[in-house]
């Protein structure tokens, strides 16, 4: 039902959200996903920290709880994220043998990847690889292996759940320059490697008001690559103090952004990142900015429901 339904109306798989047992616990969370979402992605639990915080023992607590949740609710499910630089324990960045670092990525993503085995949509294998200027990030996963770790990478997750379709991630690629040039060649080089590589997905952490016009073009950008293209976690903060002018603009930026998901065929899905601003990661991380999803503190709909809503008809 909901955004998903109007998602699916125009040919696409999902309208998701971020999601995870600390915010689908509370009932009015849960009554929201069932509604409106039709994909759920992991906010936090099937990351590193949180699977294999010490070498070769596993966790899958919160993991399974999410997978549960989503199954029995029909929704599909984002996988997120297999090798990341963050939130990656200490043992892993401490590695400095790139034979040891290659056999632990390919354990990690083996079971991962394995427990949950036909039951992903989509998985976000690497995350974030390259710094703003186009180069790539300085992780212990790029110092040891180079550009390598992705394909190792890619290859394991593959092998672990062959019917997944398996993305690389990233932020902003919302705009023209060095990143999104560089990620454009990357996907080049992998597909000419033969990696197993389906997807790009482009996280869309935005500011309201604040170059939002320069997306579409970088979706089309994207699209052309030839791999599929996902809005992975969208929201649009608003800088303090929050006011009607700015739900207002920040409304007519998230039409903005879902309908170039829309009008882009290569574009298979839309997910936001998390469900009310009351659990948006924004309020920790930037306190001078709030308010960035589509439904408020209270869990009633905001303006930016309506016209993301109204951007599918
Ligand atoms: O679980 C611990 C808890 O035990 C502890 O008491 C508490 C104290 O700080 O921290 C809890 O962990 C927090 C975790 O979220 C779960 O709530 C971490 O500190 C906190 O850093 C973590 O933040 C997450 C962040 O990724 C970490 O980088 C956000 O929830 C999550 O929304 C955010 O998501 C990322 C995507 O994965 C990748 N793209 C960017 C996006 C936004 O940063």
């Amino acid at each position: 039902g909901g955004l998903d339904a109007k998602m699916k109306a125009k040919g696409k798989r999902y309208f998701g959200t971020a999601t995870d047992p600390g915010t689908f616990g509370n009932s009015q969370v849960a009554s929201i996903i069932r509604a409106e979402f039709g994909s759920v992605t992991p906010e936090n639990s099937m990351k590193w920290d949180a699977t294999e915080s010490s070498r070769g023992s596993f966790n899958f607590g919160n993991a399974d709880a999410l997978v549960n949740f989503a199954t029995t609710n029909g929704k599909l499910i984002r996988g997120h994220t297999l090798v990341w630089h963050s939130q990656l324990p200490g043992w892993v960045s401490n590695i400095n043998s790139a034979s040891e670092l290659t056999t632990v990525i390919q354990n990690h993503v083996a079971t991962v990847a394995g427990r949950f085995k036909g039951k992903i949509d989509h998985w976000d294998v690497v995350n974030e690889v390259f710094e703003e200027n186009g180069t790539f990030r300085n992780s212990v996963f790029y110092r040891l292996l180079g550009e390598q770790f992705i394909d190792i990478a890619f290859k394991a997750a593959k092998a672990a759940d062959p019917n997944a379709k398996l993305y690389i991630n990233d932020y902003n690629l919302d705009y023209a320059g060095s990143k999104i040039n560089a990620m454009i060649s990357l996907i080049g080089r992998l597909k000419s490697r033969g990696v197993p590589i389906d997807g790009v997905g482009t996280q869309a952490h935005l500011i309201a008001g604040n170059s939002i016009n320069s997306v579409p073009a970088q979706i089309r950008a994207l699209a052309a690559t030839g791999l599929d293209v996902a809005l992975t976690e969208i929201d649009i903060r608003i800088r303090k103090p929050v006011t009607s002018a700015l739900l207002t603009q920040q409304a007519t930026d998230y039409a903005t952004i879902i309908k170039a998901c829309v009008d882009t065929p290569k574009c298979v899905g839309a997910t936001v990142w998390g469900v009310s601003d009351r659990n948006s990661w924004v309020d920790s991380t930037f306190p001078e900015f709030d308010a960035p999803l589509l439904f408020d503190d209270n869990y009633a709909k905001k303006a930016a429901y309506t016209s993301a809503s109204n951007a599918m008809n």
